[in-house]
């Protein structure tokens, strides 16, 4: 079944136990968390702690998406109970392969995301070996910004190498997804959708139940 996991990036930062409680009644599978360092990306957003006040309040799973430097220093503090992912960027590990061990051997999932610069290509080589990939189809850095159309074609090609090899990495897409727009982004062989604006900005039930209708 597909997932949504609204970016809890847009939500009121004063009112994030609320946010999180509406999402979850409404209907949404994961919180996906933005952790941003100012260096990787050109933005702050929180830390580990801000996410750790989440746990006991909900029992979505998070997923964690690190646009740190050195995240090998870090992943072991976003390792809790709720913790199902932690994603980091191919552009940041220049020893991804061991830093994807690293997650795995905390008894968590392990994604690697791509920027919309870094090609598909790239990724060859660890396939076999992470549980999800992301597929940023922003420029990492903030929310509200525009959907680059041509990151489907890396979602396609994606979901092609994995009929073709035989491999069951889950495919994630981050960065402008709307109700609009996830239908074709699914199509093209999402199983996981991030929508952080989408999801936040108005109504939450209503924004969550639009998602759901056109998930389908
Ligand atoms: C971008 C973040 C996204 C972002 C999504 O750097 O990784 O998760 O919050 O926000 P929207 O859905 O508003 O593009
Ligand atoms: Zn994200």
């Amino acid at each position: 079944m597909n997932k949504l996991a609204p970016s809890i990036l847009s939500a009121d930062f004063s009112r994030l136990g609320e946010h999180v409680s509406e999402i979850e009644k409404a209907g949404a599978d994961m919180v996906h968390v933005d952790v941003m360092d100012g260096h990787f990306v050109p933005n702050i957003s929180f830390g580990a702690a801000v996410m750790k006040s989440l746990v006991g309040r909900t029992g979505l799973p998070f997923d964690v998406h690190l646009m740190i430097e050195n995240p090998d220093r870090y992943i072991s503090d976003f390792v809790t109970e709720n913790t199902e992912y932690i994603t980091v960027h191919q552009e940041a590990c220049p020893h991804i392969h061991r830093t994807v061990q690293n997650i795995k051997s905390l008894g968590v999932k392990a994604g690697v995301a791509i920027n919309p610069g870094t090609p598909v290509c790239l990724l060859e080589d660890i396939l076999e070996d992470v549980d999800m990939i992301l597929v940023m189809s922003v420029n990492p850095g903030f929310g509200g910004q525009k959907f680059i159309n041509r990151t489907i074609d890396k979602i396609r090609d994606l979901d092609g190498i994995r009929s073709r090899r035989n491999l069951t990495f889950e495919i994630e897409v981050d960065g402008g997804v709307t109700s609009q727009n996830v239908g074709h982004l699914i199509d093209a062989g999402t199983d996981i959708a991030v929508a952080g604006s989408a999801v936040f900005r108005g109504d939450i039930k209503a924004n969550v139940e639009s998602f759901r209708e056109h998930m389908k």
